[in-house]
């Protein structure tokens, strides 16, 4: 049946995760881009200010005018940040007295000696100009001097460039660590639910015991619900169980009160008309209170089998008392029981299983045997099992394939008068291969037939 498949747990915490790295790359990259950026603007506008200071500071009044004493070193400095253009300003007194007068000024002008720095278009270039104020005494009177010093910054575009390419290659390899990262995260989360599936899926198909492997909280309440389901289910089966031994009680009580009261009726009628009816009433008596027995071991071996519930015990003794129980049927038909019994096969299951296996098995070997025959029952250690070989010199399968006469309420084409409800096979199939056995009938060299039965020695 085809399973509808909403989603996959796995795949979706996959993709989420990948997501979320996805996510985090992107915001490391631009917060190395943007913090790189900052540095660098930092570093550039102290060496720009410091310029700027060196310039006003070289700055004094002489008779007649001022005087610039514009020292190599101020602008070695800013050389050796990188190929940029300079442009500068002086003003005293609010005039331009050299420089580019045009230079834009800052919105705010500073009040001390520490620079102001903004950004302003100039020239088909973008610069960063630092302004520095002071005063100078020029002619007795203190005279406001602001000095303006600009650069382009194509220098630090450039780094900035080169500085995105390597957050950008730093975001993508952290997204490629984290692939395996998530796919790992991924499996080890649905790990559980992997094995508990396998748990549940390696029950035998009537183990019917509640869940008790392991299982993460998330899931207990799944766990529970089968539990429950489970629960239910074998409380259906045993009443199913109830019902049918009821049922075959209800069935065989008054069945032997009919049959008692045929046979008294037999005894004493001498029409042997009616004595033919009473015989017929008699067998079908007996028919239907064997089907009824055959219907209750059935039921109990489905019962049992999913109990799954099985102690150590010993197949050689359990053999030796079905032999014993069936002697008064064999000895009716002077058949005579060999017995060649190991003194001890321990094995683990369950003795009605067991029991209601084996009686079965030899019941079928007794019933479509002639009399004055002999009934070979082997039991022994065979590698790592028991095996039960109960062989017969009767009518054999008469060709039959013994796979299908283990079906239920499936008889030979060889049974003859021989009464039977076809479910004694299936009773003891079902029994060996609850318990790990197996189960197999073959026809018998020399005629008759030979029934294996195997069980895992403890
Ligand atoms: N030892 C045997 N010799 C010959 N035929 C057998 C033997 N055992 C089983 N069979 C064949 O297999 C069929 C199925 O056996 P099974 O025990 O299931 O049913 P049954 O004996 O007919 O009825 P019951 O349920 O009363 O045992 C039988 O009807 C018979 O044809
Ligand atoms: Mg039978």
């Amino acid at each position: 049946m085809a399973r509808p498949v909403a989603f996959s747990l796995r795949r979706r915490l996959v993709g989420q995760l990948l997501a979320l790295a996805a996510v985090l790359a992107l915001v490391l990259s631009l917060a190395v881009r943007i913090g790189a950026e900052r540095a660098a603007q930092a570093t550039l506008d102290a060496v720009l200010g410091s310029a700027a200071l060196a310039l006003a500071e070289e700055m004094r009044a002489e008779e007649g005018g001022v005087v610039i004493d514009v020292q190599p070193a101020t602008f070695s400095m800013l050389a050796a940040m990188g190929e940029e253009r300079i442009f500068y300003r002086v003003d005293i007194g609010g005039q331009t007295v050299t420089g580019y007068g045009d230079l834009p000024l800052p919105e705010g002008l500073p009040t001390t000696l520490a620079p102001v720095f903004y950004t302003v278009p100039f020239r088909d270039a973008r610069i960063r100009v630092a302004a520095v104020a002071r005063s100078l005494r020029v002619e007795g009177r203190a005279s406001p001097v602001l000095v303006l010093l600009g650069q382009t910054r194509e220098g630090q575009g450039a780094i900035a460039a080169r500085l995105g390419w390597q957050a950008a290659a730093l975001g993508l390899a952290v997204f490629l660590v984290a692939i395996p990262l998530a796919l790992l995260v991924a499996r080890s989360l649905t790990a559980p639910i992997d094995r508990l599936a396998e748990a549940v899926g390696r029950r035998g198909p009537r183990d019917l015991r509640p869940v008790r492997d392991p299982a993460p909280r998330e899931l207990l309440p799944f766990v529970t619900a089968l539990n429950s389901f489970i629960g239910r289910l074998r409380g259906t089966l045993s009443q199913t169980e109830t019902f049918i031994a009821e049922a075959a009680h209800h069935i065989r009580t008054p069945l032997a009160v009919m049959r008692n009261e045929a046979e008294l009726a037999l005894r004493q009628s001498g029409e042997e008309a009616t004595r033919a009816r009473l015989r017929g009433l008699i067998r079908s008596a007996d028919d239907a209170a064997r089907s009824a027995g055959q219907l209750l071991d059935h039921a109990t071996v489905l019962y049992r089998a999913d109990q799954a519930d099985w102690a150590r015990l010993d197949l050689a003794e359990m053999v030796r008392a079905v032999a014993a129980r069936l002697a008064p049927a064999s000895e009716m038909k002077d058949i005579d029981l060999v017995l060649d019994i190991a003194p001890a096969l321990p094995c683990e299951g369950d003795a009605v299983l067991i029991e209601a296996a084996l009686r079965n098995i030899l019941d079928n070997a007794i019933k479509y045997s002639p009399p004055d025959t002999v009934v070979e029952i082997t039991a022994r250690i065979e590698g790592e099992t028991a095996l039960v070989r109960i062989s017969d010199r009767g009518r054999g399968l008469g060709g039959a394939a013994p796979e299908r006469l283990l079906r239920r309420f499936r008889r030979g084409d060889n049974v003859g008068d021989v009464t039977g409800s076809g479910l004694g096979l299936t009773i003891v199939e079902q029994a060996a291969s609850a318990m790990g056995g197996s189960f197999r009938l073959r026809a018998r060299e020399g005629g008759g037939a030979c029934a294996e039965f195997c069980l895992p020695l403890v």
